[in-house]
C-alpha cells in the first residue's frame, strides 16, 4: 500500500484504531506496544480478518520502533487510561513520560510525518509532542472533540430517535469535565437544537456529555471508551491521506485563535495533505466564550503542570 500509518500503543484503543484503519483501507498498518508479543498477536489476529472483508492492508505487530520508519502518519495512543473516580489529569506524570519517549523513537526516521495524539490528558500531550519533535503546529493534532461531538449526537438520538446523520453536534474547548458543547450551533437538519428540546432535556444532554468519558469508565471499570475514540482517530487519518479539507473538532495548537496563544485547545479545524490545514473561527455570543476561557484556564493548569515536570 502507498501510505504507512503507525499505530503506538497496542491496547483498547490503538488495537481499535487499528481495525477502523484497515477496514477503510487506508494505508498499512504499523502497531506497536512495549508488551512482547501482544502487538504481533493482535496484528495477526486483524490481518486473518481482513480477507473476510476483502481488504489488502498490511498489518504489522512489533515492539521494535524501526517498522515505523517513513510513516506518513503516527497515531500514539501508548499510556495508561483512567481508573474509576480518576480525573485524566491524574495521568498527567506517567503519560508525559510514555508519550516523550513514543514521540522521540519516532520523529527522527518518520520526518514528514503528522501526529495524532490520543494519550490523556489530551491537549498537553500534544502539546508535549510538539516540544519534544519540535514541529510546526500543522503536524500534530489531538482527538477530542470528534468523540465528544459524537458522543452528544449519541445522545440527542437517543432522546429524539431522528437518525444520526440528521444529527449535527458541536463539541469545542479541553478534553475535560468543562468542554464546551455548542448547543446554538449544534442542529437536526440544520433546526437548531434549542428549539427542537426543551431546555431541560437539552442542559441533561450537555452535562452527559461532559461527563461522557467518565460514565463509560464508572462502567467499565478497568479502562476507558475505545470504539468510538478510535474511529475518530482513523476519520482524522483519512481526512489527512485524502486530503479531503474536512472540518472537525480537534485540538490544535492555538496562536491567537478565539484569544488563546501558546496551547492546545480544541477547536474547528481544516485537515488535509498538510494537517491541521487552518482553525475556523466562529462567531460566539458572551457566554459561549466565558465557557471557553473557563476551560482554557482547566488546560493551561494541566499544560503547567507538565511544564514544571518535563525539560525539553
Ligand atoms: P490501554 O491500557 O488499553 O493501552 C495502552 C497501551 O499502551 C498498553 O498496551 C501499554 O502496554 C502501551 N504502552 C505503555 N507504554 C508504552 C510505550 N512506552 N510504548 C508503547 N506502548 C506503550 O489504554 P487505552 O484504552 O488504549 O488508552 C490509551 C490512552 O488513550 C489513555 O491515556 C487514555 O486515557 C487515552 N484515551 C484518550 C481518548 C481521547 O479521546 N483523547 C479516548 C480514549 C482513551
Ligand atoms: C474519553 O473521553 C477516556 O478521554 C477518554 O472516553
Amino acid at each position: 500500500m502507498k501510505n504507512k500509518i503507525s499505530v503506538i500503543g497496542a491496547g483498547m484503543t490503538g488495537s481499535t484504531t487499528a481495525h477502523w484503519l484497515a477496514e477503510r483501507e487506508l494505508a498499512d498498518i504499523v502497531l506497536i506496544d512495549i508488551l512482547e508479543g501482544m502487538p504481533q498477536g493482535k496484528a495477526l489476529d486483524l490481518s486473518q480478518a481482513l480477507p473476510v472483508i476483502g481488504k489488502d492492508s498490511k498489518v504489522t505487530g512489533t515492539n521494535s520502533y524501526d517498522a515505523t520508519s517513513g510513516s506518513d502518519i503516527i497515531i500514539i495512543t501508548a499510556g495508561v487510561p483512567r481508573k474509576p473516580g480518576m480525573s485524566r489529569d491524574d495521568l498527567l506524570t506517567i503519560n508525559a513520560d510514555i508519550v516523550r519517549k513514543a514521540t522521540e523513537a519516532t520523529m527522527h526516521s518518520s520526518p514528514n510525518a503528522i501526529y495524532i495524539i490520543l494519550t490523556n490528558p489530551l491537549d498537553t500531550m500534544a502539546y508535549l509532542a510538539m516540544k519534544v519533535a519540535n514541529l510546526p503546529r500543522e503536524r500534530i493534532v489531538g482527538q477530542a472533540g470528534i468523540l465528544d461531538s459524537a458522543r452528544m449526537s449519541a445522545f440527542i438520538h437517543m432522546e429524539t430517535g431522528v437518525s444520526v446523520e440528521n444529527i449535527n453536534c458541536y463539541v469545542l474547548g479541553g478534553h475535560g469535565d468543562e468542554m464546551v458543547p455548542l448547543t446554538r450551533h449544534s442542529n437536526i437538519a440544520g433546526i437548531p437544537l434549542r428549539e427542537y428540546l426543551p431546555a431541560d432535556k437539552l442542559e441533561a444532554i450537555v452535562n452527559r456529555t461532559r461527563k461522557g468519558g467518565g460514565e463509560i469508565v464508572a462502567l467499565l471499570k478497568t479502562g476507558s471508551a475505545y470504539y468510538a475514540p478510535a474511529v475518530a482517530c482513523a476519520q482524522m487519518a483519512e481526512a489527512i491521506l485524502k486530503d479531503k479539507k474536512l472540518i472537525v473538532p480537534a485540538s490544535a495548537y492555538m496562536q491567537g485563535e478565539y484569544g488563546l496563544k501558546d496551547m492546545f485547545f480544541g477547536v474547528p479545524v481544516v485537515l488535509g495533505a498538510h494537517g491541521v490545514e487552518r482553525i475556523v473561527e466562529y462567531s460566539l455570543d458572551e457566554s459561549e466564550k466565558a465557557a471557553l476561557q473557563k476551560s482554557a484556564e482547566a488546560v493551561k493548569a494541566t499544560t503547567d503542570a507538565m511544564l514544571n515536570l518535563v525539560k525539553f
